[in-house]
């Protein structure tokens, strides 16, 4: 590799937030905590091909999904590259090529933000690497996250695995709002690989940008109770996760769900971000578990799609369980089956 011309190709993953980001200040500041599971499956793969360029003649960048331009995606590209020059100021000298790819249908209503921007997060940072050889591997990930942070708040959370707090808290002494950190706690073996079978209940496009989204806490008449009960969900959830009780990992994990979506049912204006399918797959999960005993619970996204998180060992009954009785309910009877991963890999 030289800094001429060089490329380079990661993956990044999407997460799903336990304790949900919901609020945030300027710059991407979290207005709470948040706790995810990386996922494992369900990835962003870029390749970053780049090229010097004489004379400050500028930056530029030219955009390939799955291999075609794709002008569409541009204007995200772009302001995430506003933002993040000011701390990669070398970028003004190259000329980049972005080609990147989902490992999920696109339009599958699964946000590809986290794992997109997490993936040229973790590229540019090996440019960066390439000028600067004496860069620590904890300084190159922090950065890399806080890069990502910059594209998406919780594209931070999709660098490390497998479970990722992001935002200051008091339990982390680590913790920061400006970069998420692999939980520094060991977690119990209930909680090993640990299975997330996404329902795909309606693929179409967001009623609701995740920015206008963050924006409806300012002055939401909650939000100050919200914000004080995920820095407490967030405490308990890491309780439950070394300890192995999946019984309040699962009334954490739920609340929260559904907390997030009753905060944007009571701002304004409010949006109603589940389906009918989104009910009754949670009314028929809860059934399951009460006729069943099988720890299997739902987390929600800011949108239709549900989630159902349950632990390895239950794998094989919830699975019948969803063919059974969930994928009906799926757009298209479509669904992806995920599990708790690593982060971001190089190529
Ligand atoms: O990263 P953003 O700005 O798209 O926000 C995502 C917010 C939620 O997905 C709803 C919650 C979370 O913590 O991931």
């Amino acid at each position: 590799h030289s800094a001429d011309k060089a490329n380079f190709k990661w993956s990044a993953p999407s997460n799903i937030a336990l304790v949900k980001y919901w609020g945030k200040k300027d710059n991407q500041i979290p207005a709470n905590p948040s706790v995810s599971f990386t996922l494992n499956n369900c990835k962003t793969i870029t390749e970053l091909s780049f090229e010097k360029r004489d004379n400050n003649s500028g930056f530029s960048f030219d955009l390939l999904f799955e291999g075609q331009p794709k002008e569409s995606f541009r204007p995200k590209i772009e302001k995430f590259f506003e933002r993040v020059g000011a701390y990669l100021p070398f970028l003004k000298n190259y000329h980049f090529t972005i080609d990147t790819q989902n490992t999920f249908p696109h339009s599958s209503g699964i946000a590809s933000s986290a794992s997109g921007m997490a993936a040229l997060a973790m590229n540019l940072m090996s440019l960066e690497q390439l000028l600067n050889p004496d860069m620590t591997d904890d300084y190159f990930y922090k950065k890399a996250s806080f890069l990502a942070r910059l594209g998406s708040g919780s594209a931070c959370r999709s660098v490390k695995g497998n479970v990722v707090e992001w935002g200051a808290h008091n339990d982390f002494l680590e913790s920061s709002n400006l970069y998420g950190i692999a939980f520094p706690y060991v977690i119990h073996d209930n909680f090993k690989n640990y299975q997330d079978t996404i329902l795909l209940v309606d693929k179409g496009e967001k009623q609701v940008s995740s920015t206008v989204g963050h924006g409806l806490m300012h002055g939401h008449p909650f939000a100050e109770q919200r914000f004080t009960q995920a820095h407490d969900n967030l405490s308990a959830i890491k309780s439950a996760l070394e300890s192995g009780n999946i019984e309040k990992f699962i009334a954490i994990t739920e609340s929260e769900a559904l907390t997030l979506h009753a905060m944007m049912m009571t701002s304004s204006p409010y949006f109603i971000l589940m389906k009918p399918n989104t009910l009754e797959i949670i009314n028929r999960i809860l059934a399951f578990r009460q006729e069943t005993k099988a720890p299997v619970c739902f987390t929600l996204d800011a949108g239709a799609n549900v989630h159902v998180l349950y632990p390895e060992s239950v794998k094989e009954k919830v699975l019948e369980f969803i063919k059974n009785e969930l994928v009906a309910l799926c757009q298209n009877s479509q669904y992806i089956c995920d599990s708790i991963g690593n982060g971001a890999e190089k190529y």
